[in-house]
């Protein structure tokens, strides 16, 4: 992702009735703030400022947009706002909550309830650095959460599409929340390159890689897998697009035996299944794994012809303006064409 090279908004900046504490994070679209609404609740703001096309310096609120790169900035403008939209539609104790969002210095803000904690991205690096492993016990209770969440925006006919640990937070009292459904970024034309998709390595589906989009329900359950995986290995699996051609995810599966619980590691696999027909239709199957005590017999196969009944309608925030086929996908995926 490019580094945000802009200015934050200044401490203590009053706008739209919030007053801005500081920066918290920033990202190569948006940067986010802590801030206290009216009332002195705590909210977390973040601002829509791709680096790539909004100039901000010290001192300055307005960002500049070069004449050339305005079409593209309002593409994902719409999306931002779309993203916010589709949240506050979703209330969930595994969903970042999202309060309010409004336009000012000509860009928009999304307004969400503000967590203390840490994502699970910082978990496993610290996890690292004490060299040792996520335990299986943690990772069951983190990820059936992680499900509920999940089945909630499904239900809502919505993907997430950038599921991966640094967009799992956890909060103090050890809840997880899903954050950051900006996959709406990637709606845009793949005509404009200047708004790069923001898929993420190792992490996104095969089928996110391809043109011709085939996205789902099990998209998202290939990233569960891929963040499953990068809690239990201290890495992400091998990216989805290098294993089409020189797969070597079985070695490092072999790894993880002994490391932890044959089921869980077979359902693992079977969430990084490449084609997609092969990987748990539902996810409530996969809450079925984690739920059963580890020395519960192995994972069913996946059932088949779930897909045709979860394949119409489907709407990831990817695919609102029209950039992706969300049709199911095919029983072999054509060749990969990267975005
Ligand atoms: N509601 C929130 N409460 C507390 N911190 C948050 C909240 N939303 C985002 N953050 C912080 O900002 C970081 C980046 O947020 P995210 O939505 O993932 O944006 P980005 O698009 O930059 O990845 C998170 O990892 C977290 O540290
Ligand atoms: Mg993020």
């Amino acid at each position: 992702m490019a580094a945000q090279n802009n200015a934050p908004l200044p401490d203590g900046l009053e706008i739209a009735g919030y007053r801005i504490v500081k920066k918290i994070a920033s990202g190569g679209f948006s940067i986010v703030y802590l801030a206290y609404d009216g009332d002195g609740v705590a909210v977390a703001i973040k601002e829509y400022l791709p680096s790539s096309l909004a100039l901000r310096q010290e001192g300055e609120l307005v960002p500049t947009i070069s004449k050339a790169h305005l079409p593209v900035f309002r593409i994902g403008l719409k999306c931002f706002f779309e993203e916010g939209r589709a949240l506050a539609r979703i209330s969930h104790p595994n969903v970042v909550s999202v309060l309010n969002f409004f336009r000012a210095n000509d860009t928009v803000y999304m307004v969400m309830a503000y967590e203390s904690g840490h994502s699970l991205q910082e978990h496993i690096q610290r996890q690292r650095a004490k060299g040792s492993k996520v335990g299986e016990a943690f990772i069951r209770t983190i990820f059936l959460q992680v499900l509920k969440g999940l089945r909630e925006v499904h239900a809502n006919k919505l993907l997430h599409l950038d599921l991966k640990p640094a967009n799992i937070y956890l909060r103090t009292d050890g809840t997880p929340m899903l954050l950051d459904f900006g996959a709406a970024r990637q709606t845009v034309n793949n005509d404009l390159p200047t708004l790069t998709p923001m898929y993420t390595p190792g992490f996104a589906p095969p089928e996110l890689y391809a043109k011709a989009g085939g996205l789902g329900p099990w998209s998202d359950v290939y990233s569960i897998g891929a963040s499953m995986f990068a809690c239990m290995a201290g890495a992400p699996p091998q990216p989805a697009d290098q294993r089409k051609t020189g797969d070597k995810m079985a070695g490092h599966f072999d790894k993880l035996e002994g490391q932890y619980t044959p089921e869980l590691v077979k359902m693992v696999r079977w969430c990084l299944a490449l084609d997609p027909l092969e990987r748990p239709q539902s996810l409530f199957a996969l809450q079925k794994v984690l739920q059963a005590a580890p020395a519960a017999p192995a994972a069913p196969p996946p059932p088949q012809g779930v897909l045709d009944r979860l394949g119409a309608g489907w709407r990831g925030l990817v695919g609102r303006l029209g950039g992706q086929d969300q049709s199911k996908p095919q029983a072999k995926a054509g060749p990969d064409t990267l975005i």
